[in-house]
């Protein structure tokens, strides 16, 4: 329900003989509202006052059991009761109430499991603690109950990854009583009555003592600093189960106060604008109408990225067909496709039997009349507009009417590729982002002449997938590399100045990026830059100051990073050090250009490339190649390694504010005005004190 409003039925009590069914139907996934948590303790409050039921039980309607608080409230004033007193309310009931989960009980849902007597799961259903995933820890009695009905190191497994526990594992370390099988509403009637005849134990939590363990909770806290030195909310999560050695109420209070802590910072709401944007993405007119069948996918290319595209199809479920033009390249493909799967089956992703059923939905081919009976084709060769306009000739040819032609490619004009067809509408770009079969990213690219029904089939695919698909308009790199783009001068001009590669990475993996620009570089192949500058080299402004000399010289050597052992960093041995030889090139770049190298600070660095991210992620904005400022922010989230407790590029963008980062760009402007230049869009916000949010909500 919108923002908690209360309505009369989210929870609804029916009286059966001596029992009592307590009923939570508040869709889409019972989340735990204003209405909810007045409702359950009208409820129990009434069943205590009335005396005649002699055991409770509280179950949930539709999908699922309670999946937690309700996050929308998150950051607006809380309004009473507080889910904390909620639940001590249901652990004081007299009458002892019992249970019942089903489906996911997430959160407050697995914490309200916690304080009844008894818990009772269906058999197939998951519990799990996920708050330290949205920059919080479990606030309602998880921290506390559960080291006491399961121990300390299984609540610190629990609430430190997030994990979804099979019910049958939480069984097992003593976290819930029964699993049994059946509907929710039976199950409930049965289990209250079972409590009534003394068939199902009774036990309250604040009289458990939790077997305390110092060394696990330590060890915790040790390893939550290293793994995620940006985050707070792990370390006050151990902090708060630290206290379960505490009588129940006190230690209530320690967990209240680490959560409301949690609750203040931007990692908080960077990461719930993670959780929402992530559906808001698809959750446009365009990904919702009607969309065509795909049940068998050509992917044209054998390459990393179409074997990446036809490993992640096959993945699905998908039958993919297969195309290169000559047999060895055909057979690089199929072996890369069978590498993909037994990494998957390697890292417990797929079942030895699931890869086998994938490679037999493979059907390799050499000619492209083997497309003719597939519902969708995915282009991933060569970026050359001559060779996709002539594929797509040809497809136009081969492919039976009402099948989906896509291009993979990352910058090309879908308009002009389309135009190589007689059925431009039929025609989109579905950007995959390397490695395909890992990348959560796609971007859908929607070109002049493509039918709703064909976006739509784009975005049906990408659910498919398990990916996050984004819709973006045409220009050179869509979204995501045109922001790159822009962004990547920025570190290039850092080096030229007086960074050092290294230093530029250190601070970008301070902020939180999983990998420095540089890194990243090394990782896709130096050539790909190269080739891409040499591509442009024709177009570029003359007023622009050019930044790839030194990643030019560094090519010239045939250095493309880690697959020829030696880029920015060198290889050879080990972890990766810097590359000594890189530094006399850029001492030599510098000394030609009359640079005379300057110090600058990790933060300095962070800033300005941060800004020049935003200045083009606030151009994508305002020129519609995004619909969105989330949907810039999802791209960045699961493209490019941003980090998600930051939100994305326009989420930070607003932390900041508007005025903030005009000002910034105003003063970098003073050294090159022609690079730092104030988007309209921002000067605006700048005046009229908007924000980025704003757009998003408009
Ligand atoms: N609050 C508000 N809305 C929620 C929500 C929540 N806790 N969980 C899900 N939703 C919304 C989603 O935004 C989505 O809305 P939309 O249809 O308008 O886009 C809708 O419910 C359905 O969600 P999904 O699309 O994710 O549906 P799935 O079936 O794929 O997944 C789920 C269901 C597993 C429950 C998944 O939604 C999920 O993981 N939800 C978050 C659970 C969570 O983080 N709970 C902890 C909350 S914090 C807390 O409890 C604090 C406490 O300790 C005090």
């Amino acid at each position: 329900m919108a923002d908690g409003a209360v309505s009369e039925n989210v929870v609804t009590t029916e009286i059966l003989g001596d029992v009592a069914l307590v009923c939570i139907d508040n869709p889409p996934v019972n989340a735990s509202g204003h209405a909810v948590r007045v409702g359950l303790v009208e409820a129990i409050e009434a069943l205590n006052a009335a005396g005649e039921a002699k055991a409770i039980a509280i179950w949930c309607a539709g999908r699922t059991f309670m999946a937690g608080a309700d996050i929308r409230e998150f950051g607006k004033p809380s309004k009473p009761p507080a889910l904390p007193d909620v639940f001590n309310v249901i652990e004081g009931s007299a009458i002892p109430v019992v249970a019942v989960m089903h489906g996911t009980a997430l959160g407050g849902g697995f914490e309200l499991g916690l304080c009844c007597h008894a818990r009772v799961a269906i058999a197939g259903s998951k519990v799990g603690l996920p708050e330290v995933l949205i920059g919080l820890l479990p606030g309602a009695g998880g921290t506390q109950r559960l080291p006491r009905l399961a121990g300390i190191p299984f609540a610190l497994d629990m609430s430190l990854s997030g994990r979804q526990v099979p019910v049958e594992e939480a069984a097992q370390a003593g976290a819930i009583d029964r699993v049994v099988t059946g509907e929710p509403r039976e199950v409930a009637l049965e289990m209250a009555r079972a409590v009534v005849a003394g068939d199902l134990p009774t036990r309250r939590t604040d009289q458990i003592e939790a077997a305390y363990d110092a060394e696990a909770l330590a060890e915790a806290k040790a390893a939550a600093q290293a793994k995620t030195p940006n985050l707070v909310n792990p370390g006050k999560c151990v902090d708060a189960i630290a206290a379960c050695n505490l009588p129940l109420p006190e230690g209530l209070k320690v967990e209240r106060q680490c959560f409301l802590d949690c609750m203040e910072t931007p990692q908080r709401a960077g990461l719930i604008h993670a959780f929402f944007g992530e559906r808001a993405v698809s959750n446009i007119p365009e990904a919702k109408g009607p969309s065509r069948e795909v049940q068998t996918v050509g992917v044209i290319g054998g390459g990393t990225m179409g074997s990446g595209i036809a490993t992640a199809c096959l993945s699905a479920g998908l039958n993919v067909v297969l195309v290169e033009v000559a047999q060895e390249g055909l057979d690089r493909g199929v072996a890369t496709i069978g590498k993909n799967l037994d990494g998957a089956v390697k890292r417990g992703k797929m079942s030895a039997e699931k890869k086998d059923a994938a490679l037999a939905r493979l059907t390799p081919e050499l000619d492209l009349d083997a497309l003719a009976e597939v519902d969708l084709v995915i282009e991933a060769v060569f970026e050359k507009m001559e060779v996709k306009r002539e594929i797509f000739g040809k497809l136009d040819g081969i492919c039976k009417p009402g099948a989906v032609l896509a291009s993979n490619t990352s910058y090309l004009d879908i308009n002009e590729i389309a135009a190589a067809t007689s059925r431009p509408s039929d025609v989109l770009g579905l950007h995959f982002f390397s490695p395909a079969h890992v990348m959560r990213l796609l971007e859908i690219v929607q070109g002049d002449k493509t039918a709703p029904e064909v976006l739509a089939t784009g975005f049906a695919l990408a659910k498919t997938l398990k990916k996050v698909g984004v819709l973006a308009q045409v220009c050179d790199g869509f979204i995501g590399n045109r922001i790159l783009a822009h962004y990547g001068l920025c570190s290039g001009y850092l080096v030229l100045d007086g960074a050092s590669p290294q230093q530029v990475d250190r601070a970008l993996e301070d902020f939180g990026f999983a990998m420095g620009p540089y890194k990243v570089s090394d990782l896709a192949g130096l050539d790909i830059g190269w080739m891409t500058r040499k591509r442009k080299a024709g177009d570029r402004d003359p007023a622009e100051r050019y930044a790839g000399d030194i990643p030019d010289r560094i090519c010239e050597q045939g250095w493309f990073g880690r697959k020829t052992g030696k880029g920015y960093y060198l290889y050879d041995a080990g972890a990766p050090v810097p590359n000594p030889e890189v530094a006399e090139i850029i001492e030599a770049v510098r000394a030609e250009k009359g640079i005379t190298p300057r110090d600058f600070t990790d933060q300095e660095i962070v800033d300005r490339y941060m800004t020049a991210m935003i200045v083009e992620a606030a151009r994508v904005v305002e020129d519609g190649t995004a619909k969105r400022p989330l949907d810039v922010d999802m791209v960045f989230l699961f493209g490019y390694g941003f980090p998600r407790f930051r939100g994305g590029p326009l989420h930070y963008a607003d932390t900041l504010g508007a005025a903030e980062i005009v000002a910034r760009i105003e003063r970098y402007a003073e050294e090159d005005p022609h690079y730092w230049q104030v988007p309209d869009i921002l000067r605006r916000m700048a005046a009229e004190g908007t924000s980025f949010a704003d757009l998003n909500k408009a």
